[in-house]
């Protein structure tokens, strides 16, 4: 076995240890023993897979395990009543100040426990163990914590970083193939905002997987993003690249037809083809984003429908200004591109781009 790999990431003056590869349980028990009591927050779907179980397992060694709560599946388990619930039970449970949370699932489970470990309490510590690999190179890292509302996803949230992310690969051996293509979409983003990654995540998408050394190098370039900006003040932002044309697409499939990472992979080629259409990019620089999309088995365009209403909802986007939307670019440097944030779009090129995106291929 490797050794895993830590980066150690800094947020507004709290420590966080990233670790890559194997170990989990053991760094889990290590991590228990500083708490009074551990509750683990999961899902079903996860807490039957062997690595759920082995980690499960040590935190029970531990002796420090109080709780095991199970969250509905996926974004059923991000809801305010979800939360009461949860927090109800650590309350039962005898859960202090000093109680760690343990996080243990996809981006819904970290994004929901993470929320849970930021309000218990006015907060207590907690750690993600990401399952699948949008977890471990985006929702798991940064801090970012929410809720959804009927309305909106992700509109009751905190910035509550974690002390630890232990992402080990190895977890997403029995991912669902649709899933992993998912998490791609994320991957894929990173190569496009630092164009040194292609090769590396052109041979991942060849290969349909993702290994310790991908998942690390996605996760350094959050992390040093985000030391950078924690509050999405200004370069973070860039890590939204594809997500405002994506978020659309996600709304207009009523958040069922189209995968979170897969709306991510059609906003990327759509930002890149606004690009394109604003003169900012050559067709080259579109051609080899959506090249990789299709490697990733990614969708890079949606039906007309699907893409006007998309271009309606995109309107409510959280990042939306009062002077409109402000878009994150790609505009093109050397053989390659830099990214750029805050970008205005005209109304002109936003309706070719969605024309072009809602195109039979
Ligand atoms: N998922 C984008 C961010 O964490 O900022």
């Amino acid at each position: 076995m490797k050794p895993a790999l830590v980066l150690d990431a800094r947020q507004e003056g709290h420590a966080c240890e990233v670790r890559v590869g194997g170990g989990v349980p053991a760094r889990l028990a290590e991590l228990a023993a500083g708490h009074d009591r551990v509750a683990l927050v999961t899902c079903a779907r996860v807490r039957r897979t062997p690595f759920a179980r082995r980690a499960e397992r040590a935190l029970a060694g531990s002796g420090k395990l109080a709780l095991a709560h199970v969250l509905p599946d996926g974004e059923r388990g991000k809801t305010l009543a979800e939360l009461e619930r949860a927090a109800t039970r650590l309350l039962r449970a005898g859960a202090t100040r000093r109680t760690l949370v343990v996080a243990l699932g996809g981006g819904a489970v970290t994004d929901a426990a993470g929320f849970l470990a930021a309000t218990f309490m006015r907060g207590v510590p907690w750690v993600a163990v990401p399952t699948t690999l949008l977890a471990m190179v985006d929702a798991a890292l940064g801090g970012k914590t929410a809720v959804n509302l009927p309305l909106a996803k992700n509109a009751v949230g905190a910035f509550h970083p974690p002390r630890a992310v232990l992402a080990d690969p190895v977890a997403l051996a029995t991912l669902p193939a649709r899933e992993l293509a998912s998490g791609m979409g994320e991957v894929v983003k990173y190569a496009a905002l630092d164009p040194a990654l292609l090769p590396e995540v052109r041979a991942a998408a060849r290969a349909g997987r993702a290994g310790q050394a991908l998942v690390a190098a996605c996760a350094r370039y959050k992390l040093q993003v985000v030391a950078r900006d924690p509050r999405e003040q200004a370069e973070r932002k860039l890590l939204n690249l594809g997500h405002t044309f994506g978020h659309g697409v996600e709304a207009a499939g009523g958040f069922s037809r189209y995968t979170h990472g897969e709306a991510v992979a059609v906003g990327l080629a759509f930002a890149f083809r606004l690009a394109r259409a604003m003169g900012r990019v050559d067709a080259a620089a579109v051609a080899e984003v959506g090249d990789l999309l299709d490697r990733a088995g990614l969708p890079r365009r949606v039906p007309p429908t699907v893409a006007r209403r998309a271009a309606r909802l995109m309107s409510y986007d959280k990042k939306r200004t009062a002077a409109g939307l402000r878009w994150v670019l790609p505009r093109a440097r050397g053989n390659a591109w830099v990214v750029e944030w805050d970008v205005a779009a005209p109304d002109g090129a936003v309706a070719a781009a969605v024309a072009e995106i809602g195109e039979a291929p």
